[in-house]
């Protein structure tokens, strides 16, 4: 049976990179040798890393005074290695849910943290808007997608102090004003890469604003200064990554990817507007193009378990909502196809025609 993979991450990757990625693993570029046991500093590699770099900055129009370069430990190494870097007294943080929690933790080892505006009075269900950005900061930090609750900033802010935004879930998936921040990264493991590589995206003059003496893998300078091969990198996800990042240009690049985003998120948030046994959880401003969460409709919620079973037994995967919000989340991430959604949509049809 045909399987339609939603899973909220490590997720979906275009086809072609499964394929190249396979190839890359018996002989890798004709060397005879695997991509899994080649040397980092091998020019076949750093022809890899550097077409990952170069297609990175042409599809997101990353202008010439940022520095991108790819480690590993997750976006949970970036929660504190942000502040260890940049956060000499106070810096301001927007609270969206359980990744923004996870990084003002981090951030209270190195300075005080001002939650400039939180939507948890609502279990994080929208994005809060309006709030104020004081001058003395040492940095603003959002989350741009809320993968557990599905909620999405839809405009790049403007603010008076440097912009640090984890991306982790929506990097590529919509066009963004990379100007406009001075720091954005994120995990791969969504929309770009299998588990274990993350992006940083760095403008120069916050390369200079180091704010301690920090052991030298948590220096942002060594990893820019390197170009990501202070210490092996990981290999693997990035010659991934490269193949991902391919894709996307092959079919019109970020732009084209947003519209397909658009009308894949369509198909299915209309369908949870009309299906009497649904409803959307996130206020309809914030939905969010990549993760769609729902739950059962008021005085439905008892056929939750039985709709799970349903949908799993005509090969939907990874479905079901994180234990914070219930319900259901569908992450439909840029590879995910189209005839997926509607895969979704029909099952969520039928199950409605069963239960009328
Ligand atoms: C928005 C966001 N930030 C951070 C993380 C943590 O990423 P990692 O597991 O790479 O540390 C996740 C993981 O799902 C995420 O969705």
């Amino acid at each position: 049976m045909k399987k339609h993979n939603f899973s909220a991450g490590p997720s979906i990757l275009p086809e072609i990179a499964y394929q190249n990625a396979a190839k890359a693993i018996l002989d890798f570029n004709g060397t005879g040798l695997s991509i899994l046991s080649i040397s980092h500093r091998t020019k076949d590699f750093e022809d890899v890393l550097a077409s990952a770099q170069s297609l990175m900055r042409e599809l997101l129009n990353i202008p010439e005074n940022y520095h991108i370069y790819f480690v590993g430990g997750g976006a949970s190494t970036q929660f504190f290695h942000i502040p260890a870097n940049f956060l000499a007294t106070k810096a301001g943080y927007v609270n969206t849910g359980v990744w923004t929690k996870k990084a003002i933790k981090e951030a209270k080892y190195y300075g005080q943290v001002e939650i400039l505006a939180t939507s948890e009075d609502r279990n994080f269900c929208y994005i809060p808007k309006g709030f104020e950005i004081p001058a003395d900061l040492d940095y603003l930090y959002i989350c741009t997608n809320n993968t557990i609750y599905g909620t999405q900033y839809k405009e790049d802010i403007d603010s008076p102090v440097p912009l640090i935004a984890d991306m982790s879930s929506d990097i590529l998936s919509r066009p963004i004003d990379v100007s406009k921040y001075a720091l954005i990264y994120g995990g791969a493991q969504k929309n770009l890469a299998p588990a274990g590589v993350s992006f940083v995206i760095v403008r120069d003059d916050m390369l200079t604003k180091v704010v301690r003496e920090l052991p030298t893998m948590m220096n942002v300078n060594t990893h820019a200064e390197n170009n990501s091969m202070f210490n092996t990198p990981p290999v693997f996800p990035i010659f991934v990554m490269n193949e991902t990042l391919k894709w996307i240009k092959s079919i019109g690049g970020v732009e084209a990817m947003y519209k397909i985003n658009v009308e894949k998120a369509q198909i299915l948030y209309d369908e949870i507007e009309r299906n009497t046994l649904f409803r959307a959880t996130v206020d309809k401003a914030d939905r969010s193009l990549m993760n769609i969460c729902f739950v059962m409709a008021e005085g439905k919620e008892d056929l939750a378990a039985d709709f799970l079973k349903f949908a799993t037994e005509r090969g939907m995967v990874g479905i079901k909502g994180h234990r914070l919000v219930g319900g259901f989340r569908a992450s439909c991430y840029n590879a995910l196809p189209k005839e997926s959604v509607e895969a979704l949509v029909a099952c969520m049809q039928e199950f409605e025609q069963l239960h009328k």
